[in-house]
């Protein structure tokens, strides 16, 4: 089909004229590109950067869809030209469900407040005072791990930064097996994986095993979380937890968050707060399995700093190496590996004028494997983030947090969280795949192994 046709196929969103004249892959008889992209989504968008360029019109069913592969561009999305563009609808409607109007769904002045109300619960001195729990979980972990056991190491991971957010969250201990939230949590997210795969969506109203189950999870999650809420209003008590922070929280004018605004915000910090860091830690365990020699030099600077201590806060500044490590390892896993935008208002920007309500979508996972940017991008190579050369990395090529004002509010968290989770488990543990099969990627919500991680462990 010609641009000219394609823009008077009334089926198919209509653009501007001089927008047909970006790049496009081929489209397939039906759905232009969406069976491709179902069909491989990292590779489809992979191969549009490197075969199409810095700006790619994607066509999914009637919709137009721009990915954005420069860093430059990237800049004016998330930076320079932020106030033009909310996060994309399709994004919003599929997780507002769960996280109603929490920040990571929340737009325009409305998410300017909560942030604003949220950041003290992130600052470096109340961070800080959760690196005893991260360890002490971390530790309790690793009690249950034993010399020449068979681990599937993605849902252990996924489990430890549960309890580790619950536990600095909510001052909740929900390690216990039986636990509502650790259950409901699971549910929840079983839901919205089954949800992203399903070809043919039912309408909403059809009532489905799959979804009583996700509702019963919701309704669980809120309850809950609207239960602790009181009972903290009630007392008045800061418990030092991010829940105290958020009901303590005061804007200018002295005003506060109503008692749903703290529940949508902790449950978006609930499920934002440890999916991701548990999927870095599972691909950088599996990069470790992949380069001893790099595993080796890891365990060599844990043992010089800890000897058979447990990692503590005063640790951290000396783990440089584990830090570099994890960082290349979220270049080629970024957990977060692709995330979306609409305009809201019209924009220029790499020589194009785009209307308002134009979509776009900035892929780390192939951002970060640009030859232009990262010398031979496949290669595991945690030198690129030794105190010489990170500073050199062109901006915005590498973002596995985001950037600009929607930066990832938990980005020191995280760090902090998975620095003292690998360095124990590279303390006590050497781990080892059963399978020569390189680890698949799966696009998800975020990106897993598909199949999970299953490694041998041998205690050290
Ligand atoms: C390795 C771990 C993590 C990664 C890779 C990650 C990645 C990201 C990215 C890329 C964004 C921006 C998305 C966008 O611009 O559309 C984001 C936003 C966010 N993240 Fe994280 N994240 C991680 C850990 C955490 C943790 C531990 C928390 C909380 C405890 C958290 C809470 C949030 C929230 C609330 C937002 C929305 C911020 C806003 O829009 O104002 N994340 N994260």
């Amino acid at each position: 089909m010609t641009s000219q046709s394609l823009a008077h196929d009334r089926r198919i969103q209509s653009l501007p004229d001089p927008l047909y004249n970006i790049p496009s892959p081929p489209v397939g008889w039906l759905g232009g590109h969406l069976l491709m992209y179902r069909r491989d989504p990292l590779n489809f968008l992979l191969r549009n950067a490197r075969e199409y360029g810095d700006l790619v019109r994607i066509q999914l069913a009637r919709w137009f869809i721009f990915q954005v592969n420069h860093p430059d561009d990237v800049q004016q999305v998330l930076t320079k030209q932020a106030h033009k563009f909310y996060k994309a609808v399709i994004y919003k409607s599929t997780l507002s469900e769960y996280l109603g109007n929490g920040l990571l769904v929340s737009d325009g002045d409305f998410w300017k407040r909560q942030r604003q109300l949220a950041q003290p619960a992130f600052h470096t001195k109340r961070i800080q005072a959760y690196a005893d729990v991260m360890s002490e979980y971390t530790q309790r972990m690793l009690a249950k791990w034993a010399d020449g056991q068979r681990r599937d190491i993605a849902r252990e991971m996924m489990r430890l930064t549960l309890y580790i957010v619950a536990k600095t969250l909510f001052d909740a201990d929900v390690s216990g097996e039986r636990h509502k939230v650790a259950k409901a949590l699971e549910v929840l997210l079983h839901s919205v994986i089954e949800e992203s795969q399903i070809i043919v969506r039912l309408p909403d109203w059809v009532p489905t095993p799959a979804r009583a189950r996700k509702y019963w999870s919701i309704d669980t999650l809120h309850d809950i979380t609207m239960g602790i809420i009181k009972e903290r209003r009630a007392s008045g008590e800061d418990k030092g937890d991010l829940l105290s922070m958020l009901l303590l929280a005061e804007g200018e004018g002295g005003d506060r968050m109503t008692d749903e605004q703290v529940r949508d915000e902790a449950l978006t910090l609930f499920l934002a707060g440890h999916e991701t860091t548990a999927n870095a830690l599972t691909w950088t365990l599996y990069l470790l399995t992949q380069h001893p020699q790099i595993a080796q030099r890891l365990r060599d600077e844990v043992d010089g700093v800890l000897g058979k201590r447990v990692v503590t806060l005063a640790d951290l500044p000396q783990l440089t190496y584990t830090e570099q490590v994890l960082k290349e390892a979220m270049r080629l896993y970024p957990p977060a590996w692709g995330f979306a935008r609409q305009a809201v208002e019209d924009v220029t920007f790499a020589g194009y004028d785009f209307p308002k309500r134009t979509n776009f979508i900035i892929i780390p996972y192939v951002i970060h494997r640009d030859a232009r940017w990262f010398a031979d991008p496949e290669r595991f190579d945690p030198e690129r983030f030794n105190a010489q050369n990170e500073p050199n990395i062109t901006r915005y090529a590498y973002l596995p947090f985001g950037g600009g004002p929607r930066v990832c509010i938990g980005n020191s968290f995280a760090m902090m969280e998975a620095k003292i989770i690998l360095a124990s488990i590279m303390q006590r543990f050497v781990l080892t795949r059963p399978s020569a099969q390189p680890a698949v990627p799966e696009a998800l919500v975020t990106l897993r192994p598909k199949g999970g991680m299953p490694m041998r462990l041998t205690a050290r």
